[in-house]
């Protein structure tokens, strides 16, 4: 991002620039991390399914739709929004919309920050060889001996925070994006050689059948509010990120083609993930549904114990913490940009006081896995609580919010003009924000809360 002289709001250096840091905005631990164990904790296939469905109905339209709201509006999520509201003259309370997303954003990064630092925990294991001939029960002694020590967890933590306010407070375009160019694919091509690793092993089979032979019947109405939840989750929408990025996008680019290319090697990335740990779980009789030390708990295993292992662990952890960082900074962009550009407060201020206030809320996550484990609401502990909240209730609302604001407040013209589609794909893109969106995330969201809204209309059907 370069400060133009005759914008007030910085711009990418160029088109590409906006594609890689979103794509470095999406792919994260919800990739890596999350999306293996939650597909796990909820049945696979089905689950799998209902991700895939949201992703394409509900999802990428809303990611069309904030990209386009950032554009258009060159200003930060909340003012944004009012000045988006106030040029198609609907109640400027709009700008509402941008303080929620970058509470949401604040409150994800707080955990986030904590799972990263489980990352760089593990790159330091991996590099002094500690995943040789690993074992199911050595690797499971090695994540719990992580989790009970609350002060390794809070140096890590605290790491993970320093790293992400130190790239925020330099302003986004200087170095990260270039290191997404060569990580990706690093990423892709590794992931592709584990699962040619895992292919000759006996739990590859029922890898397959668990990810993609659905089975309705374990589809509770919780797993599909998880899977809704999460491809905002995945995708970085629903609170103001992508309208912050999308604010530095230059003029003549394609909205819908950038968001599809993202949506594409985001769920690339997301099966591959799934396609290296399941492999492993399966030959070793793991528990899938185990949670978040999910990925912990099975790669070193297979990292431990083939050729290569040791190198190919530390790159492995290497890209992970990469992956991590291109998109904790990507959470608190919308707030510091706020600040930025409505008072007299530099990047580098704004981004160590937004840095410490999450840092400080993360510290009740990375004390939820040991002296806070027994403190529980609804059967969860803080962290628990926290992604439950931000990735299932608020993304959702947010995002749904977005889609409403785009297809009935935003005049038409409007987004016609700066999605530049044909006018069938212009309706597609319409009706699916208009309607199928937020109708899909009030269904999910109210069937979740016990309405049976699903079910009914399934036996309706059959
Ligand atoms: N999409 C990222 C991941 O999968 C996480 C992320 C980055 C995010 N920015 C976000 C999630 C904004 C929600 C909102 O790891």
């Amino acid at each position: 991002m370069t400060e133009s002289h005759i914008h007030p709001h910085p711009q990418w250096s160029s088109r590409l620039a906006f594609i890689l840091a979103s794509t470095g905005a999406a792919v994260g631990l919800g990739n890596i991390w999350k999306f293996p164990y939650i597909m796990g904790e909820n049945g696979g296939g089905a689950f799998v399914m209902v991700y895939l469905i949201c992703l394409a109905v509900v999802a990428t339209p809303i990611m069309i739709s904030e990209i386009m709201l950032g554009r258009r509006s060159r200003l930060n999520p909340i003012q944004g929004m009012g000045a988006l509201a106030r040029e198609s003259g609907v109640s400027s309370h709009w700008s509402l919309l941008g303080w929620m997303g970058s509470i949401t954003g604040f409150m994800i990064l707080s955990y986030y920050a904590v799972i990263m630092g489980w990352g760089m925990a593990y790159l330091v294991q991996a590099s002094a060889g500690n995943f040789e001939h690993a074992s199911a029960s050595s690797v499971q002694v090695m994540f719990s001996d992580l989790m009970a020590d609350p002060e390794r967890l809070l140096l890590w933590h605290t790491l993970a925070m320093i790293i992400t306010v130190f790239v925020v407070a330099r302003g986004v375009n200087k170095g990260l994006e270039t290191a997404t160019r060569w990580m990706m694919p690093m990423l892709a091509g590794l992931l592709i050689l584990l699962v040619g690793y895992n292919i000759s092993s006996p739990g590859f089979g029922p890898a397959m059948n668990f990810m993609f032979d659905p089975d309705f019947s374990k589809l509770t109405p919780t797993a599909i509010v998880v899977a809704l939840g999460h491809a905002f989750f995945t995708l970085s929408i629903g609170m103001g990120t992508i309208m912050a990025y999308g604010s530095y996008m230059p003029t003549e680019a394609s909205v819908s083609r950038a968001a599809i290319l993202i949506v594409l090697s985001d769920t690339a990335i997301a099966l591959l993930a799934g396609m290296v740990i399941f492999p492993i779980v399966f030959s070793h009789g793991l528990d899938p549904g185990q949670g978040p030390g999910l990925i912990f708990q099975t790669l070193p295993i297979a990292l431990g114990n083939m050729a290569w292992g040791h190198l190919i662990a530390i790159v492995f952890f290497v890209l992970v913490v990469i992956a991590a960082w291109t998109s904790s900074i990507s959470m608190i962009e919308p707030a510091v940009s706020y600040l930025t550009d409505r008072f007299e407060i530099g990047r580098i201020k704004a981004s160590i006081l937004i840095g410490t206030g999450a840092w400080l809320l993360g510290v009740l996550s990375v004390l939820s896995f040991n002296v806070l484990k027994n403190d529980t609401l609804f059967g969860k502990n803080f962290f628990g609580l926290m992604d439950f909240l931000t990735s299932n209730i608020m993304l959702p609302l947010g995002g749904m919010l977005i889609a409403i604001f785009a297809a009935w407040q935003m005049r038409r013209a409007y987004s016609r003009e700066e999605l530049a589609l044909g006018p069938v794909t212009w309706r597609l893109w319409w009706l699916l924000t208009a309607i199928v969106a937020p109708l899909g995330v009030i269904v999910v969201l109210l069937n979740g809360l016990g309405f049976n809204i699903i079910d009914r209309v399934v036996q309706m059907f059959t």
